[in-house]
């Protein structure tokens, strides 16, 4: 643990903290002795959240109520950071409107793109300068099994989460030189409240069947530093294997579009 802080402390910022993964990684980064920055639109979870964490860990957290998708957000959070010794950025909001590309307004895309895209582009570049000045610390970021192919219902969340996993995998041969490890922890389908909302039908076995946020969460903390990018629990391994290495493009997106147009369609 003290090794932990040596390397990724004193200090975190997590974006997209209040609940589900976020949320999972702020316990965790509390537990091994991290003060938090905890960053979502709503302040109210926010600081439900900081109160329990500053309670049970004794860490010292602060709330920073922002939308990650507007163009300002980092230059807002790089000011309540002002001072701090910032050593490790998550980057885990998203937003991922769902159902036929042509069937949604192209504002709710370019709204996911600016959330998914423009802003692990900032907090990365931001943060990837400050983290290489003091010569140590991580950043990662979230992405998705979804952005290995073409998705069918999400087609262009899982566009925005391609590009999430190859910027931190350039991020990761680029910055190891400097200090700075990177990842992007490519989830498999996560219960999270997100999740919950947009479909009823949560499969309890398959490789579709969705892994605690806490799982996701430990295996990402794990691999930071060790790897370019990864998926946690053996069955999303396997299936990262067989959609990115093993079956054809096409059968691989088939296999997945099928799987999404039954949950979602
Ligand atoms: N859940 C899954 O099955 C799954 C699967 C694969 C990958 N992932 C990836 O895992 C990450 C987390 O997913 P999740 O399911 O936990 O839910 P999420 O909806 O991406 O994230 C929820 C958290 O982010 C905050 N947030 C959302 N939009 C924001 C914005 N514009 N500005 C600031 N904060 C924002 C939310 O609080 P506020 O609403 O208060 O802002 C909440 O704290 C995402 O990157 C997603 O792509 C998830």
């Amino acid at each position: 643990m003290t090794d932990f802080v040596e390397r990724y402390g004193p200090w975190a910022v997590v974006a997209g903290a209040s609940e589900g993964i976020g949320a999972s990684f702020s316990q965790k980064l509390a537990a091994r002795g991290l003060n938090l920055v905890l960053v979502a639109r709503r302040a109210a979870p926010l600081e439900t959240l900081a109160a329990g964490l500053r309670d049970q860990h004794g860490v010292e957290v602060r709330v920073q109520p922002l939308d990650l998708g507007s163009p300002d957000a980092v230059s807002k959070l790089g000011a309540a950071v002002e001072g701090l010794d910032v050593g490790l950025l998550i980057y885990n909001a998203a937003y991922s409107p769902i159902g036929r590309f042509i069937d949604i307004e192209v504002e709710e895309h370019l709204k996911a793109v600016a959330v998914n895209v423009h802003g692990p582009l900032r907090f990365s570049h931001y943060f990837g300068r400050r983290l290489a000045e003091r010569g140590k610390g991580g950043i990662i970021l979230m992405s998705s099994m979804s952005g290995y192919q073409g998705t069918a219902m999400v087609a262009n969340y899982a566009a925005t989460k391609a590009y999430d996993t190859i910027l931190a995998e350039g991020l990761w041969y680029e910055l190891r030189g400097r200090g700075v490890d990177v990842l992007a922890c490519i989830a498999g389908a996560t219960l999270t409240p997100s999740y919950e909302s947009v479909t009823d039908d949560i499969p309890s076995k398959g490789l579709a069947r969705p892994m605690p946020p806490d799982e996701v969460t430990e295996q990402a903390l794990k691999d930071l530093g060790q790897r370019p990018s990864g998926a946690s629990g053996r069955r999303n391994r396997f299936a990262s294997a067989l959609l990115s290495r093993i079956l054809p493009r096409s059968a691989a997106i088939e296999m997945v579009s099928k799987e999404t147009v039954r949950l979602y369609g």
